[in-house]
C-alpha cells in the first residue's frame, strides 16, 4: 500500500483529478490517498493557500499527486506551484510530449522530453520595484553550478535509462553571458561524461523555430527554469495541446506529479476538460512507485481511447460531445 498526498486543486482540477484517481484505483494498485487542500480552494476554506497540514502530509508521504492551482497574476502571492517546488527542492521537471495517433496535429512523429530546471533561474522570486513610483521593476535570475550540474546530470541519466540518443541544452548564453553562460559551460562539462549520448546546444529562440519546423531534431531538451516553462508548452502544442502533457517534479527525497496545464478557468464548469494530462501524470507517478504494470495498463487504455478518437473530449475531436467523466469511464472500460 502506498501513501500519496492528493491535492485536487482549482478550476478543472477536482473533475480531472476525480477521473484520474478512479482510473488509478481501477488499475488494481493499492493507494491510500490523503486528501489535502492547496490553492484558492484552500484559501477560501482555511485562509491559507498552502495549509500546514498539506505540507505535513507531503513531508510524510514524499509523493504527491496534484491538480492545477490558480495563481492570481500581479499583486499578492507568488505561485504556490513554484513555492512547492522550491520547498521540497523538486529540481527536475520532466515533461514528455509524444505524438498520439488519435490527436490530429501537423506532425505525426514527435517524441521530445523537456527536462526543466525547477528551482532556480528567473523564478527564484527576487523581483521588486526600484522606485516608489513603481515605474522601474527588476527581476533577478539565479543560476548555480550545483543546480545546473544536477539538472544536466538528470537529463543524461534519464536519456541513458530510457534509451534516448541525444540531449540538447537550450540557453541564451549569447546575451545572458553569466546566467545562461554558466548553465551552458556546466552542460558541456557534464556531456563529456556521457560520450555514448549525442550532445548539442541551441539558443532558445532558434530552438523554438527549429521545434516548429522539424521537431524530429530533438530528443531530450535540458534547460533553465523559464525557458523550460515556455518550451514545454510549445512541445505540448506540437502533439495536440496542454490537455495531453503530464509533468513530474522530482527531488532527491520527494516527488510531485501534475499536469503541465493550469486550472483552465475558461472551461472549469463545462465538463469538457481533457483528463489525459493528469492521468498520464498518474502513470509517471506509478512508474516512480515501481508500479509499472499498473502504469502500462493505464497508458495502453488511454492510447486506445485517444486513438479510437470517439470517447474523447472536444479539444481532441471538435465534433465530440463526450465529457471529462465519460472519457474517464471509457478508459476504465478499455482497461478491462
Ligand atoms: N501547475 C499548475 O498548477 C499551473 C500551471 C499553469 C498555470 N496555472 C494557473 O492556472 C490558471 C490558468 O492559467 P492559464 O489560463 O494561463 O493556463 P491553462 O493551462 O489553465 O489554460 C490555457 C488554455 O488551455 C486550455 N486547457 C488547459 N487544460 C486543459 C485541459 N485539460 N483540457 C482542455 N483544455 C485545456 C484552457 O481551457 C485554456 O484555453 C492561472 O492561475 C495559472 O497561474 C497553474
Amino acid at each position: 500500500m502506498h501513501n500519496v498526498t492528493l491535492i485536487k486543486g482549482d478550476g478543472i482540477g477536482p473533475a480531472i483529478m476525480d477521473v484520474a484517481v478512479k482510473i488509478i484505483n481501477a488499475s488494481g494498485v493499492q493507494i491510500n490517498w490523503e486528501h489535502m487542500d492547496a490553492g484558492m480552494g484552500a484559501y477560501e476554506a482555511h485562509g491559507s493557500l498552502l495549509p500546514d497540514a498539506t505540507l505535513a502530509s507531503i513531508e510524510k508521504n514524499r509523493v504527491a499527486f496534484k491538480g492545477p492551482l490558480t495563481t492570481p497574476i500581479g499583486k499578492g502571492f507568488r505561485s504556490i506551484n513554484v513555492a512547492l517546488r522550491q520547498k521540497y527542492d523538486l529540481y527536475a521537471n520532466i515533461r514528455p510530449a509524444k505524438t498520439w495517433k488519435g490527436a490530429q496535429t501537423k506532425y505525426d512523429n514527435v517524441d521530445i522530453v523537456v527536462v526543466r530546471e525547477n528551482t532556480e533561474g528567473l523564478y527564484v522570486g527576487l523581483e521588486h520595484y526600484l522606485t516608489p513610483a513603481h515605474d522601474i521593476a527588476e527581476s533577478l535570475a539565479v543560476v548555480t553550478r550545483k543546480g545546473s550540474e544536477r539538472i544536466v546530470e538528470y537529463a543524461f541519466q534519464y536519456a541513458k535509462k530510457n534509451g534516448r540518443k541525444k540531449v540538447t541544452a537550450c540557453h541564451k548564453a549569447n546575451i545572458l553571458k553569466y546566467t545562461s553562460g554558466l548553465f551552458l559551460e556546466v552542460a558541456k562539462e557534464v556531456a563529456t561524461r556521457y560520450p555514448e549520448i549525442e550532445f548539442d546546444d541551441k539558443i532558445v529562440d532558434a530552438s523554438c523555430m527549429h521545434l516548429v519546423m522539424d521537431p524530429t531534431q530533438f530528443d531530450v531538451i535540458v534547460t533553465t527554469n523559464m525557458f523550460g516553462d515556455i518550451l514545454s508548452d510549445l512541445t505540448a502544442g506540437l502533439v495536440g495541446g496542454l490537455g495531453l502533457i503530464p509533468g513530474a517534479n522530482i527531488g532527491s527525497d520527494a516527488a510531485l506529479f501534475e499536469a503541465v496545464h493550469g486550472s483552465a478557468p475558461d472551461i472549469a464548469t463545462k465538463n469538457i476538460a481533457n483528463p489525459t494530462a493528469v492521468i498520464m501524470a498518474g502513470v509517471m507517478m506509478l512508474h516512480h512507485l515501481n508500479e509499472s504494470e499498473a502504469a502500462i495498463k493505464i497508458q495502453t487504455a488511454v492510447e486506445k481511447v485517444i486513438n479510437d478518437g470517439i470517447n474523447v473530449t472536444p479539444d481532441l475531436n471538435p465534433t465530440s460531445n463526450v465529457g471529462t467523466f465519460a472519457m474517464g469511464d471509457a478508459i476504465i472500460a478499455a482497461m478491462q
